[in-house]
């Protein structure tokens, strides 16, 4: 019988799914720890140097930290969030979670959001009710949050008793606090926090990358508006955009610019070793039992490192969509080659109820890393607003995606989803089979020795010339491809060509 959803990982022995594509958190209890589970990015990565040198920097800064979604911004900032925050000599207060920024969102919004989130970690702390007792300020913050957000928190709630989600909460109007004031408090609130021991507070500010194109007017308003706030002694506020964010929103608002680090902090993919390190680690961090089982060939994760651009987010939201799709009635590991096609087959189905017109763009589109309307435009010699109608549909339906812009070009992106289906691949595939499992191309050329008769093990060895374990793992791959048929039972097993 096939085991309901939430059993799928436990069937394979692990806690949990090793293909979770949330940020790592500092949450202690996650069953995915970031200080255990994040690789690459070392210490003397031109990334990690950099924002080293920001953060000693003593007196607080600002910065941007830009690459394309899933890259691993919001995990890079998390991760040294936890090294000042545990590891370093001058530690820097931080929030829990990063904190999510809205559309629209005015000065006391910014306020408020980091007055919460400041407090909700405040009690959180090992002394929080002493400290909360002895400080009028800390009260009255708390209870402004409370009120702001509608919302109860908890002195004694343990670690995290509560949840976070500040672009979600409902706000209740706070008439009578001025923005003046609640800024006094942020002051005060640093200036405390420093006196439990901290040399700073280190913000993070997480999805200015998701509303940053559409917003761009909205968003330069805001940063204009929250200039002030930003200069706010021993406080570094990281913000996470996409590509192009510093020099499309940051650079030409002069004001607003004079106060943030010179130039954004790109990150890369991680290389395609590390990416098979972070899932094999997640396997040894999930596995209940040491004889788990992986679910998937880690070929398969290489492979699909080569169509995604190296994007972890995009390869592991790959094996979300195919583990529980196909539950095996007794777990096994998925082949590579199998896992590729079965991916293959879900895209076709997302493009199935496409228009001709649609379908050509997308495919043309699916040859470039990324592309403009006017490129689309030039090629189908169609006018820029009937493209952008068949970009807006493609967009509603996920298949095409904003990924930065430069000048006053937008660039769009395929979705690296569809990118499983060969047409729509940018990236030159050599032959499947040999790429993804060249002992299995190996064995199919062996075959070449016995073709046109029925043969035993012994003659394919013979004819192969070959250990005959590798024969046997051999025979037993040409079986499990239905290229060849097994007949008869132990030493009088027949192969024929199926
Ligand atoms: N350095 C890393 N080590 C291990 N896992 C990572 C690393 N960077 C990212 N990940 C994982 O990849 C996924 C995407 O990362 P995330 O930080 O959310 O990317 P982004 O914010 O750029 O979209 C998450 O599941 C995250 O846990
Ligand atoms: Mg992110």
């Amino acid at each position: 019988m096939v085991k309901l959803a939430q059993d799928v990982w436990e069937i394979y022995g692990l806690k949990g799914n090793p293909f979770d594509v949330r940020a790592l958190s500092l949450l202690q209890e996650s069953l995915l720890p970031i200080s255990k589970a994040f690789v690459g990015r070392t210490m003397d990565s031109k990334e990690s140097m950099l924002i080293t040198n920001i953060l000693r920097n003593p007196g607080g800064a600002c910065f941007v930290v830009e690459g394309e979604i899933g890259v691993g911004k919001t995990s890079f900032l998390n991760y040294h969030r936890f090294l000042w925050e545990n590891e370093a000599r001058d530690k820097l207060f931080t929030p829990c979670k990063e904190i999510g920024v809205a559309l629209n969102w005015s000065l006391k919004d910014f306020l408020m959001a980091i007055l919460d989130s400041l407090i909700s970690k405040v009690v959180t702390l090992r002394n929080a009710k002493n400290i909360m007792k002895n400080s009028e300020l800390l009260q009255e913050i708390l209870m402004l949050s409370k009120v702001y957000f509608g919302k109860t928190l908890q002195i004694e709630g343990g670690v995290n008793g509560f949840h976070l989600g500040i672009g979600q909460n409902e706000t209740v109007s706070v008439p009578d606090v001025s923005e003046t004031r609640l800024l006094l408090y942020f002051r005060e609130m640093v200036n405390q926090i420093k006196r439990l021991g901290y040399a700073g507070v280190f913000l993070h500010f997480d999805n200015m990358e998701l509303l940053g194109k559409q917003g761009a007017p909205a968003l330069r308003l805001f940063l204009e508006n929250i200039r002030d706030t930003l200069q706010t002694s021993d406080v570094y506020f990281a913000f996470v955009g996409y590509r192009g964010f510093f020099s499309d929103i940051i650079a030409p608002l002069q004001r607003v610019r004079s106060i943030f680090f010179g130039y954004p902090i790109n990150l890369a993919p991680l290389s395609q070793q590390e990416v098979v390190e972070a899932i094999e680690k997640r396997y040894q961090l999930l596995a209940k039992v040491p004889s788990f089982i992986r679910p998937v060939e880690n070929d398969l994760i290489a492979y699909l490192y080569n169509i995604f651009g190296g994007k972890i987010r995009f390869i592991m939201d790959a094996m979300n969509t195919l583990i529980p799709n196909f539950p095996l009635p007794t777990p096994t590991t998925l082949k590579a080659n199998i896992a590729l096609e079965l991916l293959g087959k879900m895209a076709q189905e997302r493009i199935a109820n496409l228009t001709k017109n649609e379908r050509r763009l997308l495919e043309f589109a699916a040859t470039k890393e990324a592309f403009t309307n006017k490129q689309l435009c030039q090629r189908f010699k169609m006018p820029a607003p009937n493209i952008a109608r068949v970009l807006k549909n493609l967009q509603n339906l996920n298949l095409v995606y904003i990924g930065y812009s430069a000048g006053k070009y937008t660039y769009y992106k395929v979705n690296e989803e569809i990118r499983v289906i060969p047409r729509f691949s940018n990236t030159q595939r050599p032959d499947l089979a040999e790429k993804i499992m060249p002992s299995y191309a190996k064995a199919l050329q062996t075959l070449t020795c016995v073709a046109n008769h029925s043969f035993q093990a012994a003659d394919y060895q013979h004819a192969t010339q070959l250990p005959p374990s590798t024969c046997r793992r051999y025979l037993k791959m040409l079986v499990d491809q239905g290229k060849l048929q097994r007949l008869g039972q132990g030493r009088a097993t027949i192969y024929k060509l199926a």
